[in-house]
């Protein structure tokens, strides 16, 4: 089964194709990583998967059902959850709050229950915290649970929002270049909260620059270029692939 079917997507801006004609299948289960030098389309992408954006043409379907023009909040509750490429943390909470913020309205108590801070409500509360605790550990944050979210680095504000996505029980979690400003140590904190996605039966499609990121984690990699697909295959694959060196590097890499 595939987590995400993305067929034919196209979206233009003014005279600019910021999607042109994109497919390609996310494996339920994979780590996917979709990569291409800057403006190549990866941001819109997610945009349209998520209905942030609506598409000029082209069909996303979530473990075969079509997204059609389902709202972003709607897609959110089906369990398409996502990051953004500069972090939203929220004002004027701290870091463990902001990772709790993402499961409040999945709480089974209703928010009467836990505006009366009923016993039920109270208990759901704790184990909510405990997990947003244990995510938080895993990325060695723990000690900063206390603390307003946005005097944080803008490393760890990214590695709470993944948290705060996680707390919501995803199917599918986009994430769109979390490693970006993130110091070496973050970047392994976040490599292994990567692995313990993955083997939590978590299905990720990852924006990401950092390639031995990429290589060692995807199991495939998309690649996108002025808009378009123009492959897809494993990590070594993508590697050997004379179109990928190219849209990086220049025709003369290939000739030099
Ligand atoms: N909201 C927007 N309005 C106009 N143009 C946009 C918008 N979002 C993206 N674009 C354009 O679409 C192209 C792809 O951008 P983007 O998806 O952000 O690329 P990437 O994330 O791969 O760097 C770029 O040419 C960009 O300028
Ligand atoms: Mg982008």
């Amino acid at each position: 089964m595939n987590a995400l079917e993305v067929e034919h997507l196209t979206k233009s801006f003014g005279g600019v194709r910021a999607t042109n004609d994109v497919s390609f299948a996310v494996p339920e289960g994979s780590l996917t990583a979709l990569i291409g030098p800057n403006g190549a389309g990866k941001t819109t992408l997610f945009n349209l998967v998520t209905n942030l954006f609506r598409r000029d043409g082209g069909a996303v379907r979530f473990f075969g059902q079509d997204l059609g023009d389902r709202t972003p909040s709607e897609i959110a509750e089906l369990g398409l959850m996502r990051t953004f490429q500069t972090a939203r943390v929220f004002p004027g909470m701290t870091a463990l709050e902001n990772v709790m913020a993402g499961a409040h309205r999945k709480l089974k108590r209703g928010a009467l229950a836990q505006m009366l801070w009923l016993p039920g409500a109270r208990a759901e509360e704790r184990r909510l915290a405990r997990r947003a605790e244990a995510l938080l550990d895993l990325v060695g944050l723990s000690a900063f649970r206390d603390i307003a979210a946005t005097s944080l680095p803008m490393g760890a504000q990214k590695l709470i929002e993944v948290c705060r996505a996680l707390l919501a029980g995803p199917r599918l979690l986009l994430l769109d270049e979390p490693a970006a400003g993130l110091n070496d140590t973050e970047t392994a904190e976040l490599s292994r909260l990567l692995r313990a996605i993955r083997d939590g039966g978590i299905t990720i499609l990852i924006v990401e620059h950092n390639m031995s990121l990429v290589m060692d984690s995807a199991s495939q990699v998309v690649v996108l270029d002025l808009g378009a697909c123009i492959a897809t295959g494993t990590p070594r694959q993508i590697l050997a692939d004379p179109r990928v060196i190219e849209a990086y590097l220049g025709p003369a890499a290939e000739v030099a």
